[in-house]
């Protein structure tokens, strides 16, 4: 389906009211949470909300908009007739919203013609609410967002993650020993799209990381896009679990050329 600038406001109006309903009750739900399940290892954990929240969103899309589809973190994978995908981290951060920590989001990403239409990021323990629609630009509570003013990299203060595995682990840390000396400084917050969000607000000049899913950069991409970021993997490619790097363009550029040559895009040597 292709998008008019109505349609695309109209999807971002949809998204917006679920986004508000499940920040609330996520937050909630927070004190007191504990560990339900673990995913790709003992530390990558899902809780109780993870699963309510996805499932409340999963509901309130398709009672909305019958044909869409839908897929999600926690296992929701609907496929409708219309062309319009929803793509859904009910919470992005779950160690941070395990320990109590405010820097978690709900996202919730439309896509249509496989390109991203519209975004939210609801930070509701911050009190932050990301919009963007593609061509529309982002705002943050209302206000439009812009990233911070270019800077070299060596002045760049520079967001990432790291997985959940010890063998991409070891190579994360190989990358960041090489990244650590050539910047301002780094930052590690645990929410890649409260991350992407922070460049699109000039809280950090850039960002990067390896191991992401659409349903962690889908929303927050586009929202650092709509601010004046590039947003991509390596040589040209869009983001993919590669590796997903945002900064404005010229930072783009230099931060790239340094990530690829350290191999930010695999697990080492030996991992692939
Ligand atoms: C995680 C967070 C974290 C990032 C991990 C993601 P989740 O998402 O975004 O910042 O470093 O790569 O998996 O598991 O909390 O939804």
């Amino acid at each position: 389906m292709s998008t008019s600038a109505e349609d695309r406001s109209a999807l971002l109006a949809i998204a917006v009211d679920i986004a508000r309903e499940a920040g609330r009750v996520a937050a909630e739900g927070q004190a007191g949470i504990d560990v339900l399940d673990t995913k790709s290892t003992p530390t990558d954990v899902v809780t109780e909300m993870d699963r309510a929240v996805e499932e409340l969103i999963r509901e309130r899309v398709l009672a909305r908009r019958p044909d869409d589809s839908v897929l999600g973190e926690e296992g929701a994978d609907e496929t409708g007739s219309s062309g319009v995908r929803w793509i859904v981290d009910p919470i992005d951060g779950t160690v941070n919203y395990l320990y109590g920590r405010e820097d978690w989001a709900v996202c919730i990403a439309v896509e249509a013609e496989g390109r991203t239409v519209a975004g939210v990021v609801a930070a509701p323990v911050r009190g932050d609410l990301y919009t963007a629609t593609l061509g529309g630009g982002a705002y943050c509570n209302g206000e439009r967002l812009a990233v911070a003013p270019p800077v070299p990299l060596d002045m760049a203060l520079v967001a990432t993650g790291f997985g959940y595995s010890a063998r991409r682990r070891a190579q994360q840390a190989e990358v960041l020993r090489t990244v650590l000396p050539r910047v301002r400084d780094i930052r590690r917050g645990g929410s890649a799209a409260v991350d992407l969000c922070g460049v699109a607000r000039g809280r950090t000049n850039a960002y990067y990381e390896r191991g992401l899913n659409p349903w962690d950069w889908g929303a927050a991409a586009l929202i650092a896009q709509e601010a004046g970021a590039r947003v991509g993997g390596l040589h040209g490619a869009p983001p993919n679990p590669d590796l997903t790097i945002a900064a404005p363009p010229g930072l783009f550029e230099e931060l790239h050329d340094l990530l690829a040559g350290l191999g930010a895009d695999t697990d080492g040597p030996e991992g692939g």
